[in-house]
């Protein structure tokens, strides 16, 4: 916590769309008569086919759970991304690209890029793909990526997006939980010069999907892949036939736009599914009051399509708006540490958003690569994923920022579509690491373990919500009872967050980080259980727990007791095996720091283990380890002491 605050400067104040007095009455309309103020916004930021019956009909009961917005309304997405915007903005670039290396650079307009959607989804119809079908995507970041998940939207096919980063064997459950009848991938992927071989990845992946009939193959990388007849296509061959007209389906405001998986406390990932109307509306609005965004600005979100944030704020958000939206297919670090400030120089973006973890590994390479470019086109930034440092937070501001822009520190989930709590850039006077206050509609509470409401400030406790916002998760796919359990049984008549707070003195809130087993390694989201079972894959592995400890560069680490086999003592060629196998299991982002032979893990009587206790240990917080009295072998405890790892 910093106790530092940053002025809004009236020069900003005055010319942004959202001033205090403004945030203020909004938010008062939002809370106290939400059907008006969500009509009114749903017909400012989208066009609708069929107008709806009820602005929202909702219950978090048990029985009834159910979340519908704009009941009955039609529209399509990608309608409102493309096709209302051709006669003012045809020629208006819509996608400014910046491959992997600086040479390479396109720019799509609005024009073309209804083009090529039409005639991508012209292609997905001739392969079978109808409405409600479910599309696979594993693809670098290239205007591909944006086409296939708009072209999906036009036809009323539901995507699902698994970042390129993961392994085969995580793509692959994922193809079949969603049971996914196309997918669309690349042969390679470029980063930083290097090539990641999604082609070869999704044909390990699909040998254990049999309801694949399709794989469309995007040629990036040109290295040569393997070949399957009558499955596989290449997306430039079957794009060259297709026609350039698609109708635009018209979607029923609930009806399933997209699946996104995500890591929560136990168990694998699950499908989080949100639907089209009100989770349009949350995009476009949020996009265009957080960052304060105007026609003719160009905006950079640094996220990868992969995760929500490219999704709503890549891809919905901005385009929703007519915006122009930069892609970037790189990594910060290449060709060296300035690429993030060149681009932004080369292109003159005006809102830049990004994580924290990016800004922290940038301003350890010091602020000589940053000073050699100008950055003066920049007028808002943003973070998200994590909570961010204040030396961190003051870097962005001052060696980025020049001191001139606002940071949005923006809060929300997968599972909320959209931001759920930020400063606005003309609102408030920013307080570094305090999301500040939410966004319209959203209704913050922060409960005691019992669920009790904790009233007046400063408080502390478990973050939820009380009432559905329009970007809100609707379901985990095929599973009703898991999206019951995991985010309404905790605290019932809340969607729970899994996230703690603090709200200050002035009533802003703080984010602390998550209360449960869910893990933020780089501002991407592991759970705890995932990791232990691909540890626990190993034949030398009886038995693994994980958790979490803080880490200067990637925010937390992995720290993993590990209990080998039949008692055997644990060797630095086996830890090397474990790291490996849990990277191949899961992906790279994976990376397990920190393996500890434990010759027993402390556990409840009933057997239940106690990660309280591991915590502590992990963190070096030993003297306030807590009751260890229900432990069935309070000596364990004695040995991973002893025998703790340097954090
Ligand atoms: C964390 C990313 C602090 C939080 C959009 C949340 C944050 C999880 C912030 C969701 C922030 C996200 N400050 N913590 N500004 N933004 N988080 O689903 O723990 O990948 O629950 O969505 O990231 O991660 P997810």
């Amino acid at each position: 916590m910093s106790d530092k605050t940053f002025p809004v400067s009236k020069e900003f104040a005055d010319q942004a769309h959202i001033n205090h007095a403004k945030y203020e009455e909004m938010y008062a309309r939002s809370i106290n008569d939400p059907d008006a103020f969500w009509a009114e916004q749903a017909n400012e930021y989208v066009t609708w086919f069929k107008p709806w019956k009820k602005t929202v009909d909702w219950s978090f009961a048990q029985a009834d759970l159910h979340i519908n917005w704009f009941t009955e309304a039609k529209l399509n997405v990608s309608y409102n991304c493309i096709d209302r915007h051709l006669e003012k903005r045809g020629d208006q670039t819509a996608i400014i690209w910046e491959g992997d290396s600086p040479e390479d650079t396109r720019l799509i307009s609005y024009r073309e890029l209804h083009k090529e959607v039409c005639q991508l989804a012209n292609v997905l119809k001739e392969r079978g793909v109808k409405k409600g079908d479910r599309v696979s995507l594993y693809m670098p970041m290239i205007p591909e990526a944006t086409f296939a998940m708009l072209a999906c939207t036009r036809i009323g096919a539901v995507h699902s997006i698994v970042f390129g980063g993961f392994s085969p064997e995580a793509l692959s459950s994922r193809i079949q939980d969603s049971d996914c009848s196309v997918v669309i991938t690349a042969d390679q992927s470029m980063r930083g010069g290097k090539r990641v071989p999604l082609k070869a990845n999704a044909d390990v992946a699909l040998k254990t999907c049999p309801s694949v009939h399709t794989c469309i193959v995007v040629k990036r990388g040109g290295d040569p892949i393997e070949w399957t007849e009558g499955r596989d296509v290449w997306y430039h061959d079957e794009v060259a036939k297709a026609s350039v007209d698609c109708e635009p389906e018209q979607m029923d405001s609930e009806d399933p736009l997209f699946i996104l998986y995500t890591s929560g406390s136990t168990g694998t990932p699950k499908g989080v599914l949100h639907t089209t109307g009100g989770y349009l509306v949350q995009a476009a609005m949020s996009h265009k009051t957080v960052f304060d965004y105007k026609d003719g600005d160009v905006y950079w979100c640094t996220a990868d399509v992969g995760w929500v944030t490219g999704h709503t704020y890549i891809v919905y958000g901005p385009l929703t708006n007519g915006a122009t939206t930069v892609m970037f297919e790189g990594i910060p670090s290449y060709p060296d540490m300035s690429r993030f400030w060149q681009i932004i120089d080369k292109h003159q973006v005006n809102i830049f958003y990004t994580a924290p973890t990016a800004i922290r590994s940038l301003m350890a390479a010091g602020n000589e690569p940053v000073e050699k470019t100008s950055r003066a086109s920049l007028r808002v930034l943003g973070t998200v994923g994590e909570p961010i440092n204040p030396e961190a937070w003051d870097w962005y501001h001052n060696v980025i920022g020049g001191g001139r822009c606002p940071i949005v520190d923006t809060w929300w989930q997968t599972e909320t579509g959209g931001h759920m709590m930020t400063p606005l850039p003309g609102v408030n006077d920013l307080k570094p690491g305090s999301a500040m206050q939410p966004f319209f509609g959203v209704s913050p509470v922060l409960l005691d373990d019992e669920g009790n409401v904790i009233e007046g400030n400063p408080a502390a406790g478990n973050l939820a919500i009380d009432r559905p916002w329009p970007g809100a998760i609707r379901g985990v796919y095929g599973d009703p009872k898991r999206f019951y359990e995991t985010y309404f049984a905790m605290f019932p008549g809340y969607y729970f967050t899994g996230d703690g707070a603090r709200r200050d003195e002035d009533g802003h809130y703080w984010i602390t980080g998550r209360v449960d087993d869910v893990l933020n390694i780089s501002g991407h989201r592991l759970g705890t259980a995932e990791i232990e079972a691909a540890l626990g894959l190993h034949p030398k592995v009886a038995e693994a727990a994980v958790v979490g400890y803080p880490h200067d560069l990637t925010g937390q680490g992995i720290y993993a007791y590990v209990t080998p086999m039949n008692g055997e003592v644990g060797t630095d060629e086996l830890k090397a095996e474990l790291i490996a196998t849990v990277r191949k299991e899961i992906g790279p982002i994976a990376k397990v720091n920190i393996i500890q032979w434990s010759p027993g893990l402390p556990k409840t009587r009933s057997g239940k283990i106690m990660r309280r206790i591991l915590r502590k240990i992990a963190t070096n917080e030993i003297d306030s380890m807590g009751d260890t009295s229900t432990l069935a072998e309070p000596s364990v405890v004695d040995d991973l002491v002893a025998h703790r790892e340097n954090t």
